[in-house]
Formats: structure tokens, sequence, C-alpha cells
């Protein structure tokens, strides 16, 4: 069976994790297959709240594998501490948990050199990573000489690797700490490791293989997707981006399978925009309605608890992320938190240097000249966190659905109108949506 791919489409935060629990029942395997604990991802049951940075989103769901596939880098502290949570809430992960041996693992001095790289910029060109120590641990991916991944965890050289690792990163990080004393003492990390090495053995195995092998057997599967498209190191709004390739093009180099192997991809996009963290933001609102969708949206970072900036729907940028990401449908997230609003503004083209532009700037630089050209719609005053089908909901806001399918290129599949896994409305995709919204 082809593999299905849930795919953000904006800055991140689209509600990834609560469309993979949905989707996740009847699938035999989930794979997580970039980026770290970065990310966070919420999925709702009930009255139970699940925040997951690192596991995939379907373990929740009875009897289905999870997968960390090679192009995660793992935290081993925050993954333990996931793994805990998710046993003391009575989820039972053994057997249903693996990590790939060439998963990189996240270590300490990366998250004290994202710290230090993080405020080597300040203002407009400050990036606000999430201090997990992403890029840094990328940075010594690609570096290939100071990288240690999950499978040298369990090796016999691993104190060896982390002493000779510790020295080099204490004199190279030296002269930008204070008093030039770098917070990092090798015997403690060597203890500390070894101890996470012992723990995660037991999850530790060959998931390339086995996740070939489930391709050939058939297998139905699932790869989440972390951050957003917009975050892409490569397509993103670079260098405002995260270290990996976040967008749909990431899928087959992180999880290991070829790109032929992927039958589907869902893009996840709000029906609004946010972003957290700095870089450029055409539709950003600074205004009372930008601080409205932020509370009623609840927009708060899953992992840091900053406030994300909350603007417009820029259908400018999620047209193009369709298209890079190879979205076949959108799921459109988070309707419910435009009800009251008297008028909705929706993105639909920028102006540059005078002239009117369709697509994505290239540059950021570019990006931060646009002026957005906004089409307003008229919106609906009406609680829609009950509505279960498309017929529920008020005209304005199916219309709005409409319009938003209609710019972006790609027929709605999902509409969220609230977090739990209930409120969230299957329209058919071979249906036209505007003919069958207006109809
Ligand atoms: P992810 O990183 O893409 O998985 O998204 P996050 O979990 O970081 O952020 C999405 C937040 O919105 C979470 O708190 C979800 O529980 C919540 N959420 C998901 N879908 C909806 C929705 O349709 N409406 C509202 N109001 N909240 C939602
Ligand atoms: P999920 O999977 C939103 C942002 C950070 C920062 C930039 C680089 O929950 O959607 P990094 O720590 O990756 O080097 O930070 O990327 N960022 C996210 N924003 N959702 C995420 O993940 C993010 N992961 C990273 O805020 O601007
Ligand atoms: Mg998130």
């Amino acid at each position: 069976m082809p593999g299905l791919c849930v795919i953000g489409l904006q800055w991140g935060d689209e509600a990834k994790g609560k469309l993979v629990d949905w989707l996740a029942e009847g699938r035999d395997l989930i794979v997580r297959y970039q980026g770290g604990a970065n990310a966070g991802h919420t999925v709702v049951v009930g009255d139970e709240v699940y925040k997951l940075h690192l596991i995939p989103s379907g373990i929740v769901n009875p009897g289905i594998l999870n997968l960390i596939t090679a192009g995660v880098v793992i935290h081993p502290k925050t993954l333990l501490g996931e793994i805990d949570s998710l046993l003391e809430r009575g989820v039972d992960i053994s057997d249903r948990l693996l990590l790939s041996g060439r998963a990189h693992c996240v270590m300490p001095w990366h998250i004290i050199e994202d710290k230090i790289w993080n405020q080597v910029n300040s203002g407009d060109d400050n990036i606000g990573t999430t201090l997990r120590g992403i890029g840094p641990c990328y940075r010594d991916k690609v570096g290939r000489s100071f990288a240690i991944r999950m499978s040298d965890l369990i090796q016999p050289d691993l104190e060896q690797q982390i002493r000779r690792i510790t020295e080099y990163k204490i004199q190279s990080l030296a002269p930008f700490c204070e008093n030039g004393q770098v917070d990092l003492d090798a015997s403690q990390i060597v203890e500390e490791y070894s101890h996470y090495a012992k723990r995660l053995q037991p999850f530790i195995a060959d998931t390339t293989r086995l996740l070939l092998d489930a391709v050939d057997q058939d297998k139905a599967i699932l790869f989440e997707g972390a951050q957003g498209s917009l975050l892409d190191v490569d397509f993103g709004t670079y260098p405002f981006v995260t270290s990996s390739n976040s967008s749909g093009v990431g899928v087959s180099s992180g999880a290991g399978v070829p790109g032929k192997w992927i039958g589907k991809t869902i893009g996840v996009a709000k029906s609004y925009s946010t972003r957290v963290g700095g870089g450029p933001f055409p539709t950003e609102l600074h205004d009372e309605t930008g601080e409205h969708i932020r509370i009623k949206g609840n927009e708060f970072g899953t992992t840091t608890g900053r406030p994300r900036r909350c603007g417009w729907f820029d259908a400018v940028a999620v047209r193009y992320t369709c298209r890079l990401s190879g979205a076949d449908t959108i799921c459109l997230t988070m309707l419910d938190v435009l009800s009251e609003l008297s008028k909705i503004d929706v993105c639909v083209a920028y102006e540059l240097d005078g002239k009117r532009i369709e697509f994505f700037p290239e540059n950021v630089a570019n990006l931060r000249r646009v002026t957005p050209i906004y089409e307003t719609l008229p919106g609906w005053q009406q609680d829609i966190t009950s509505c279960r089908k498309r017929e529920d909901l008020p005209p304005n806001a199916r219309a709005y659905a409409a319009r938003l399918s209609e710019l972006c290129g790609r027929p709605i599949e999902f509409i969220s109108v609230g977090p739990d896994r209930e409120q969230t409305i299957v329209l058919n995709p071979d249906e036209s949506l505007l003919d069958s919204l207006v109809s």
C-alpha cells in the first residue's frame, strides 16, 4: 500500500499531531523521519492531552508500531521522559516503539551551541530557535567528525568518543563562554549517556530494513512530518528555518524509502497563519485581531510556551507549499478559532516594487518587502465546535473554506473544528469542494 504523508504547509503547529492520531487507526506503522524535540505535537483523546516531541503521534492507538528513523535527531533525556510519561498514563509502548541506530543523538554541547549561536544575531536577524540543540546536532551530522548516533550509544568505545568530542567542544566553545568556562564535564556526560544507552538499547533497531520490509509486505505506513514546509532548510524562509527538510521533499531521505512509495500527501494548514521565532511573516497582525486569534486559538508554543505570532491566511505561501510538498488534499484546521470575527482577510497575492506577484519570493529580503493584497470575506458569528459534517457549518464558514481551497488549488478533505478527535469533518475530496459547499 503506498505510504500516506502528513505535512505542515505553514510554519509549524498546524495540528499535524491531531490528524496523525486521527488517521492512525488501521495503519501498521507510523514514522517520524526528521526534526527532533523542537517539535511539539498534541493529541487529545477525551480528557487526556498528550504532548509529544519525539514519539510519533500514533502511539496512543494500540497495536501500531511507531518508528523514529534516521533523519531524526534524538535527545535521549526528552525521549525517556516521554516514554516514562506515557507508561505512567497507561499507554503501553513496549514492542511498539523502535529507534533507528542511524538517528543522531543530541548531546549536551549541542544545547550550549544552540544558545550561543542564537545570541549571535539580534533583532530582526534572530532566528529564535527552540534551543533544543537541533541546528548544532544536524551540523555535526553533516560534518561527521564529532557526531554520535544512536547505534554508537551501545558501542564499547562510547566513553572514548564522548571524551574526545568533549575535549574538542570545550576548546572551541571557551571563547564564547563567560570566563572561558564551558559547562561540560566528560565524566558526567559518559555516566549520563551510558545510563540512557542502557535504557534505550531495547528500542534501537535497524528501522531502515524494517521499513523496507514493510513496504515489500504492502503494510500501511503513515509518515508524520514535523515543523512545516516554510521551515524547510532548503525551500523555506531561509535562514529563518529549522535544520531539516521539513516539507514533503524530506520524507524519502529522512525515512529511507524511495519517493515512488509515497502514495498520498495530506497538507495541514491552519485557517489563519502563525509563526514562532523570528523571520518574515507578511500577513502578521500586530493589532487586537491578532491578539484575539492568539487567545482564542491558544497560540502558545507546545515546546517552548512562547506566544505564537498570528496573522491572516496566506494563500500565496500555501499555494507554494502545496506544490512543493506534493499535497494531494488539505486538512484545514482551527476553523473554529475564526468564529466571531465579522470579517476575515485572506492574502491572495503580494505587491513587490509596485507589481502584483502571485509567487512566494525565493529570498527573505524580498519577502520582507512584500505587501499582502487581501480579499475580505464575511465571517460567521456562530460556534462551530460541535459541527460534525459539512452541512452543519454556517454558509460563510463553508464559503471561506471553499475560497481557500480554490486559492491553493487543492481540495479540502478534512476540516478541524476543535482539538478533539471527534471535532473533525470529513469531506469527499472527489467532489468539487466549491460546488458541494455552495449547493
Ligand atoms: P502540531 O505541532 O502541528 O502537531 O500542532 P500543535 O500541537 O503544536 O498545535 C496545535 C494546537 O491546536 C494543539 O494544542 C491542538 O490540541 C489544538 N488543535 C488542533 N486542532 C484544533 C482545532 O481544529 N481547533 C482548535 N481550537 N484547536 C485545535
Ligand atoms: P512542530 O512540529 C513551530 C521554529 C522555531 C524557530 C525555527 C528554528 O510542533 O510544528 P529550531 O529549534 O528548529 O532550530 O528552530 O523553527 N520551529 C517550530 N515552529 N513548530 C515547530 O514544530 C517548530 N520547530 C521549530 O521556533 O523559529
Ligand atoms: Mg507543534
